[in-house]
């Protein structure tokens, strides 16, 4: 059988021998501080699991695309309260199984693969799927290197790079490195992109993980020509549900309901439900908030302590940091996992150099773990 040859291509993870090295150890029945995979495991609020059962219809029909409106209300009150935004349920907001697979198949909507101007921009280090949905679709994929602080400026890109351009990704707050976008900085690349016609496509999929001010959405500085994604997963617990949200202009959100009709992407009705009560309510989310905010403390505290420069990491619930003089990320990972603990090396993250000298923390373990885990860093 002659598979698809991207198949082979797509850059691998370097973290196959942190993954072994993790597995030898739970096999010897060591512990294991696992910083790494970017899953919460706070369970879902019972109020939000209940929704799902007390919705499974004996007749479980197909969903369609644009799901039951009160998902899509609810979502919309979400964003006037937390973004002071009006946004209407039938012509903006479209549910979604997840952020992963909007993110994956967003380029399917603006990049036609035989034309020259095909690219998509998206930010690096950041999540591997903005290019491997570029490259799936028969786009350019076009990596803008972070570094500093790790804010993205588009409006600094070469201006025949940007002619090229037909969708541009921006992530706030950031993956990996917890990076934020002010409104200025939105404002600014929402202009580019208005210039050169490109579809500003705004993954927004932290945007209730915060810790001292919450983060602004691209949807508050504007909405022509942008779409903008959310997800329930981490700010509800909600990684194995898949859901997510798409909102923003009409024109878009319009043509995604009819290119998501194709491969049949809309989430179960019961999945609504309860993203329909999740979305309603802030308090459980808060309290998420309050429970991150509390191992990062432990965390933040220690590293400082230790001397490990801690790099943006504002918001998101991950922590970007740098290692120290004769280290990259990976050897330092490799160095901390021989004690059990792990995390990622900053190279996961990127196609270019731009994560080399940095680790990622994800904060997943409990707050007592995360102590634990900082007594045995400190004997290093
Ligand atoms: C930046 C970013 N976007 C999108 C996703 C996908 O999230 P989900 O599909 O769970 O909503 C993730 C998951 O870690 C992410 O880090």
């Amino acid at each position: 059988m002659r598979l698809n040859p991207l198949l082979g291509q797509l850059p691998s993870y370097p973290t196959v021998v942190l993954d072994r090295k993790k597995a030898e150890l739970i096999a010897q029945g060591k512990p294991v501080f696992d910083f790494g995979t970017g899953d919460p495991t706070e369970p879902t609020p019972d109020f939000i699991r209940a929704r799902v059962g007390a919705n499974i219809p004996g007749n479980c029909r197909y969903p369609t695309v644009v799901g039951d409106r009160s998902v899509r209300v609810a979502f919309a009150a979400w964003a006037s309260r937390r973004f002071g935004i009006e946004l209407d349920p039938d012509r903006q907001v479209l549910p979604s199984s997840g952020s992963k697979e909007v993110v994956f198949h967003l380029p399917l909507l603006v990049i036609d693969p035989k034309a020259d101007d095909r690219t998509v921009v998206f930010p690096d280090p950041g999540y591997s799927v903005y290019y491997r949905g570029t490259v799936f679709a028969g786009g350019e994929a076009v990596a803008q290197r972070l570094d500093g602080d790790f804010v993205q400026r588009p409006w600094t890109l070469p201006r025949d790079l940007l002619r090229r351009t037909r969708l541009l990704w921006i992530n706030s707050p950031h993956n990996p490195t917890g990076a934020v976008m002010s409104r200025d900085d939105l404002r600014r690349t929402w202009e580019v992109c208005r210039e050169y016609d490109i579809l500003l496509a705004s993954d927004e999929c932290y945007a209730d993980t915060w810790f001292d001010t919450p983060p602004p959405s691209i949807l508050e500085v504007a909405q022509e020509g942008v779409v903008a994604v959310f997800s329930l997963s981490k700010r509800s617990g909600m990684t194995g549900y898949r859901t997510g949200m798409i909102a923003g202009d009409p024109r878009v959100i319009a043509a995604l309901r009819d290119l998501r009709a194709n491969p049949g992407l809309a989430p179960q009705d019961f999945v609504n439900a309860a993203a329909t009560t999740a979305w309603s309510d802030d308090a459980h989310a808060e309290e998420r908030r309050a429970i991150f905010a509390a191992k990062r403390a432990v965390l933040v505290e220690f590293l400082q302590h230790a001397g490990l420069e801690i790099v943006a990491s504002e918001a998101s619930f991950y922590l970007w940091v740098r290692v120290p003089e004769g280290h990259d990320g990976q050897s330092y990972a490799e160095r901390l996992l021989t004690h059990g603990i792990v995390v990622n090396p900053g190279s996961a993250f990127a196609i270019t150099d731009a994560g080399r000298d940095y680790i990622r923390l994800a904060l997943v373990p409990d707050v007592e773990t995360c102590r634990e885990a900082c007594r045995v860093w400190e004997r290093l």
